[in-house]
């Protein structure tokens, strides 16, 4: 049978607007190590599931020969589709059409998703492959930016917003990502700038390569930008689906339940002699988290920068939550301004999307010195205290070891509405550790002594049996049980339970003023 002309020309149309940049940029893209914007999206989601918006678009500028160079949906693709059958609005830029670069028409496709996202209380998923702003458009692209920027605000907390960077992303564009939850990176093919290495040379006389300067690795263990790196697309692509799986679609909404077969009462014997007997010696915080955590599953988040605290996602009973542990593998667990930026984002990401917050607390206090005072640990603590204070989601603490002085006061203690505090016995609640505490007290005493290093060690063992435990704590109720090891993914499945309908509410206000 004769087909119509006009789905002909609708099927052309389609064919045309599919093929974009042409065979050559797309060998090029290929030759890179990249797949194009359709192929990303064929990856992303469910099959079948993708639904194209404006795939008839144009760019409006005749500009330095822009009018012949025209292509159907101009340089980004944007639509809806599904992941795991949820619902997700995405965008994915088209370096084979004109550089991905950011025209007027582009940036309103992409505040058109967003719209939506906002309307129907969807996440948004942005794959960013981009030489910037299209030169030849200007001002009117420099605008389009600053659309998205004000849609990225306002979507803030309100749904889910995930960045993949795929190739370049620079001058204000890193904005954008930098405003959503959670930036992926893939190693060796996308980077991240405010100014490339031309500019930098030219300004400050440094010689830096792409991937020194903005490279994925580089801003996942340096500048915390990245909150997670790919061996390469697919597993990046991947990451985002299965970040997917413990968000809610938005703030209104729970995360999903995910039943699984793990025991909720299983206990697990090795925790109990997890903890070394000697105070300094470390041990793995993530081995206590995956023993129980659902399945050993544990989706870190993060885990290149300020290692020295450990924060991801995982499932209890179930339930999606959000952890963060002071490991004491790195820097003894100390707090310092990195781990507390790290920290306090994350709580703020976990409590304005409903996901308890699961806290381990082993932490010797805040980091001293110079290089931190100076560069703002009083400022950049405070943020974490902020967090974990105005935080409303159900919250559950678990001290197994250290908890001196500041830090005690911050990770999630009862004082800052913690709602079930538990410690091991091995927990050790006090100012600060014996030795400091017992040097400050006892100094005159101490060096009178006859012999001061005896008389020293007998002043710490007593301090130690009086105040390194967890039971001053307890009698006053600030811890609400001392349990034993094996036994703390029962009381917090448990726990959970208790609290997950739990009301609680902060003062009616614009917005509060978080220390920046
Ligand atoms: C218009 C652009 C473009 C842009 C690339 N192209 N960037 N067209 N505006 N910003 C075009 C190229 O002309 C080329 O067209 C095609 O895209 C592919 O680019 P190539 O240079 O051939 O690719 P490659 O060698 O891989 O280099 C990629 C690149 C480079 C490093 C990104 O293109 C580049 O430096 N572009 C400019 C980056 C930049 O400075 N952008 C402005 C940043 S400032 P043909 O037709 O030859 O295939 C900014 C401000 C935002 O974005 C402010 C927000 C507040």
């Amino acid at each position: 049978m004769a087909v119509n002309p006009k789905i002909e020309e609708l099927r052309n149309k389609r064919a045309l607007s599919r093929a974009k940049g042409g065979p050559e940029r797309i060998k090029k893209q290929h030759e890179a190590g990249r797949n194009t914007a359709q192929e990303r999206l064929d990856i992303l989601l469910d099959p079948g599931s993708f639904r194209e918006l404006d795939a008839f678009v144009t760019h409006r500028s005749h500009d330095f020969g822009l009018d012949k160079k025209k292509y159907l949906g101009d340089s980004v693709i944007t639509g809806w589709g599904t992941i795991n059958g949820r619902l997700v609005y995405v965008y994915s830029q088209d370096f084979t059409v004109i550089g991905g670069s950011l025209s007027e028409v582009h940036a309103q496709k992409i505040c058109k998703v967003m719209e939506m996202a906002l309307k129907t209380g969807a996440p948004v998923i942005g794959l960013n492959d981009s030489g910037g702003a299209r030169i030849q458009e200007g001002v009117v692209s420099l605008g389009g930016y600053a659309d998205i920027f004000l849609r990225n605000t306002l979507a803030s907390g309100v749904v889910p917003q995930i960045s993949l960077i795929m190739g370049p992303c620079a001058g204000g564009a890193v904005y954008s990502p930098a405003l959503t939850d959670f930036i992926i990176m893939v190693k060796d093919t996308s980077y991240m700038y405010i100014t490339g290495p031309d500019v930098v040379k030219s300004v400050t006389h440094e010689e830096v390569t792409h991937e020194e300067l903005g490279g994925a690795m580089i801003h996942a263990t340096k500048s915390g930008v990245c909150h997670l790196v790919a061996e390469n697309e697919m597993q990046a692509l991947m990451m985002v689906r299965e970040l997917m799986t413990y968000l809610p679609q938005n703030n209104m909404e729970d995360p999903p339940f995910v039943p699984t077969n793990d025991d909720p009462l299983r206990a697990d014997a090795e925790l109990d002699t997890i903890v070394p007997d000697n105070p300094n010696k470390p041990y793995d915080i993530k081995e206590v988290i995956t023993r129980v955590m659902d399945d050993g599953v544990f989706f870190e988040i993060h885990p290149y920068f300020a290692a020295n605290i450990v924060v991801g996602f995982a499932r209890l009973g179930g339930h999606s939550v959000g952890i963060v542990a002071n490991q004491p593998m790195v820097l003894a667990g100390v707090l310092d301004i990195d781990a507390s930026d790290k920290a306090a984002r994350f709580i703020r990401f976990c409590d304005a999307f409903n996901i308890p917050l699961i806290t381990f607390v082993d932490v010797p206090g805040y980091m001293p010195g110079t290089i931190q005072e100076y560069g703002g640990i009083i400022r950049a603590g405070a943020k974490i205290v902020y967090a974990y204070s105005e935080a409303t989601v159900p919250k559950l603490t678990v001290t197994t070891r250290k908890s001196y002085g500041g830090a005690y006061c911050v990770m999630s203690s009862k004082h800052l509405r913690g709602d079930l505090n538990l410690a091991w016995p091995t927990a050790e609640i006090a100012v600060m550790g014996p030795d400091g505490a017992v040097s400050i007290v006892f100094r005159r005493e101490i060096d009178e002594a006859e012999d001061p290093v005896l008389h020293k060690a007998e002043l710490v063992q007593e301090y130690r049996d009086k105040f390194a435990s967890p039971y001053v704590a307890a009698e006053r109720g600030f811890i609400d049980d001392v349990i034993e090891p094996r036994d703390t993914r029962a009381r917090l499945i448990n726990g959970l339970e208790v609290f997950q309908n739990k009301r609680d509410s902060n003062p009616a206000r614009k917005h509060g003023n978080i220390p920046l």
